[in-house]
């Protein structure tokens, strides 16, 4: 594990919603609007199979059977993403922590070295996930992005991720975000949310 050696630890916000809910494209906007660095644990992970990771059957596996990678495999990447960039202070966290495992195991390795700042969750009705899966499988080369996988995507966010969500709104940590709009009308109410709570932490 890497070891955080500076005074300053790096603020993180984590990015929730469903497949094709508009995480990625939100957050390569926030990247750029506010400087902020983007991780996707998702991209993390199919990166890990390309580079022959000796997770990679796991990581396959579960990937195309819509269900999550266990936690010590992308912790230690998201660990190693972000401490091998102690230029940035800020990290988006995006498809992290999808369950509670993910959540346990984050609290237990990482909490003590990042600053955790907030959850943005954006949610969208499923018609416009699955037609915005559908269109970005025409180029994304992504695996799990037929119709068959998303079920099951699905089903996971359903099971798993919903009550991640639920847990950061009772915590009163979750910024909630309708995705159901366009990309700039999105982009512009997570900056302006995201100025509200800067202005009151
Ligand atoms: O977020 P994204 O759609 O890129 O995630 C694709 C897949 O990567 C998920 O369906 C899941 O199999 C895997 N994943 C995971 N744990 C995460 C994020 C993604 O296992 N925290
Ligand atoms: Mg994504």
């Amino acid at each position: 594990m890497y070891k955080f050696s500076s005074l300053r630890k790096p603020s993180v916000y984590f990015i929730l919603g469903g497949p094709g809910s508009g995480k990625g494209t939100q957050c390569e906007l926030l990247s750029k609007n506010l400087k902020f660095v983007h991780l996707s644990a998702g991209q993390l992970l199919r990166d890990a199979i390309t580079s022959n990771s000796q997770h990679k059957i796991t990581i396959e596996n579960c990937i195309n059977n819509g269900v999550i990678v266990p936690s010590h495999v992308t912790i230690n990447l998201l660990d190693k993403a972000i401490f091998d960039n102690l230029s940035s202070e800020t990290f988006l966290i995006d498809g992290f922590p999808r369950n509670y495992e993910n959540m346990q195991s984050w609290i237990e390795l990482m909490d003590h070295k990042i600053n955790f700042k907030s959850v943005i969750y954006i949610h969208c009705s499923r018609q416009n996930m699955i037609l915005r899966i559908q269109e970005r499988s025409k180029t994304s080369g992504r695996s799990d992005d037929n119709l068959q996988i998303l079920e099951k995507r699905f089903i996971t966010y359903q099971n798993d991720t919903q009550k991640i969500i639920d847990h950061y709104r009772n915590l009163n940590k979750l910024i909630e975000i309708d995705g159901d709009n366009s990309i700039n009308i999105v982009q512009a109410q997570i900056l302006e949310l995201l100025n509200k709570t800067l202005i009151h932490s």
